[in-house]
């Protein structure tokens, strides 16, 4: 007998967790930002959403040939992650902490919420801004509790309001407060310290977040279940966060921009991820984000948003094999999908069978276990497309019921759309510019 196009599945390989709210990346400014005239003056009222902009920021350690930082402009939108990502040394730490003025810059200005607080006073600026430092860095002599109350006792809140917080932001971080509010940051796994040290960061409600690697050393299994965390706190938080990782899969996964960096933090692509996936401007930018750049732009694509599905003839158990057949040939197939009372997909049956007169039955043809549903992403299809080893898969809405088919072709034409529509985007930003 011929192979069923869903030829039967084994178990789904594990797919990550893209589930996270795409609500940046629809209307996201997505200019080369670096390459926008920077004509000085305070940046003009009318931008929108901007929380922090860096003007022709730079830094010079003392004793150094080359600056660590090298005239960088950059703006963070309200609400938005902003990774920055870049190889080691680049720069990036040191164009965290210029932000919140831990170091110096020796050139540029620094705006937040339009105000240039180049020159504001630093402990007011560190107030409005949570850190995450590179090593976690709770302070080991205190407990949990302590640690988190670090920014808002300096603030100055009561006792009653304090303590409420750090139940508040344990509870936030996924941490039981009555097991965790007393223990000191040695009686952690390094997974837990690290929860710590978003919570800390939180302490005070800031506006805005830095978070300098702060899932870096962990087990990647711990790391990715941090970070779905992290994304659903933001969800509902809406922090403006500068996130900075050397990891491009980190970068991809968190951030509603990514700006990638070289050498002495000079920006080379800010972008959506999904368009530097589909159009990485040069060289560096390829190397750096490696190979598989295609299937990785796959994980932002859904099938219901981009693809147009396909009918397909089906049948239910009784139905006449005649009728079934002549189903199929109208729609030019060799199979029919045979659906159960709720419509949920269940066979595959070769319309040879049919024509041989054989009964329509719940055991007809081979078993459909490759569904992909509707809300899945087009890495998730491929995926079930490939165990399956078949082109064309069902869809199937919330409750099971059947929706259409997807084939592989649909996923290469999704691919080849967003290629165009990232490259139209860079012409169009050329011939503005
Ligand atoms: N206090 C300092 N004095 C002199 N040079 C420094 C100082 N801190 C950092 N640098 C240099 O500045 C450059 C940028 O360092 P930075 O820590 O910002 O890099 P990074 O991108 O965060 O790297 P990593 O990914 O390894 O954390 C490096 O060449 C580093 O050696
Ligand atoms: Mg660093």
């Amino acid at each position: 007998m011929a192979r069923p196009p869903d030829r039967s599945a084994r178990t789904a390989l594990p797919t990550r967790d893209r589930t996270r709210d795409r609500r940046m990346s629809e209307n996201a400014d997505t200019t080369l930002e670096q390459n926008e005239s920077t004509t000085g003056g305070a940046p003009s009222p009318g931008d929108r959403l901007r929380k922090i902009r860096l003007e022709e920021v730079e830094k010079r350690y003392p004793g150094t040939k080359q600056p660590a930082v090298a005239s960088l402009t950059l703006d963070v939108h309200e609400g938005e992650i902003l990774v920055l990502v870049g190889p080691s040394g680049c720069g990036k730490s040191t164009t965290l902490r210029l932000i919140n003025r831990m170091i110096e810059p020796t050139g540029g200005r620094i705006f937040l919420d339009d105000e240039d607080v180049t020159k504001a006073n630093p402990d007011k600026l560190r107030r409005r801004i949570g850190y995450v430092i590179q090593q976690i860095g709770l302070f080991p002599h205190q407990t949990i509790a302590q640690n988190i109350a670090t920014v808002p006792k300096m603030l100055g809140w009561d006792k009653n309001r304090i303590t409420g917080r750090i139940d508040e932001l344990l509870s936030v971080v996924g941490l039981d407060p009555d097991t965790y509010r007393g223990r000191y940051p040695k009686e952690l796994s390094g997974g837990q310290a690290q929860r710590v040290g978003v919570a800390r960061a939180l302490g005070a409600d800031p506006e805005i977040m830095l978070m300098d690697e702060p899932f870096g050393a962990i087990d990647p299994i711990t790391r990715d279940r941090l970070q779905n965390e992290f994304l659903r706190v933001q969800e509902d938080l809406r922090k403006t966060i500068v996130f900075v990782t050397h990891d491009i899969d980190e970068a991809i996964k968190m951030g509603d921009r990514i700006a990638i960096l070289g050498e002495q933090s000079v920006i080379r692509q800010v972008d959506t991820p999904e368009r530097i996936l589909a159009f990485p401007v040069d060289d560096f930018v390829r190397d750096f984000i490696g190979e598989g750049s295609t299937l990785k732009g796959l994980h932002f694509e859904t099938v219901d948003e981009h693809v147009k599905l396909e009918p397909y003839p089906t049948m239910h158990v009784g139905d006449t094999p005649t009728d079934a057949a002549a189903r199929a040939s109208e729609a030019n197939t060799d199979w029919i999908l045979l659906l159960d009372e709720q419509d949920h997909p269940i066979r595959w049956v070769a319309v040879g069978d049919l024509e041989r007169g054989e009964a329509v039955t719940a055991e007809s043809g081979s078993e459909v276990a490759a569904k992909v549903s509707l809300g899945a992403t087009l890495f998730e299809a491929l995926e079930q497309m490939l165990i399956s080893e078949a082109a064309v898969s069902p869809v199937v809405r919330d409750d099971g019921s059947f929706y259409g088919v997807v084939r592989l072709t649909h996923l290469n034409r999704a691919i080849r759309r967003a290629r165009l529509e990232a490259r139209e985007h860079y012409e169009s930003l050329e011939a503005t510019s």
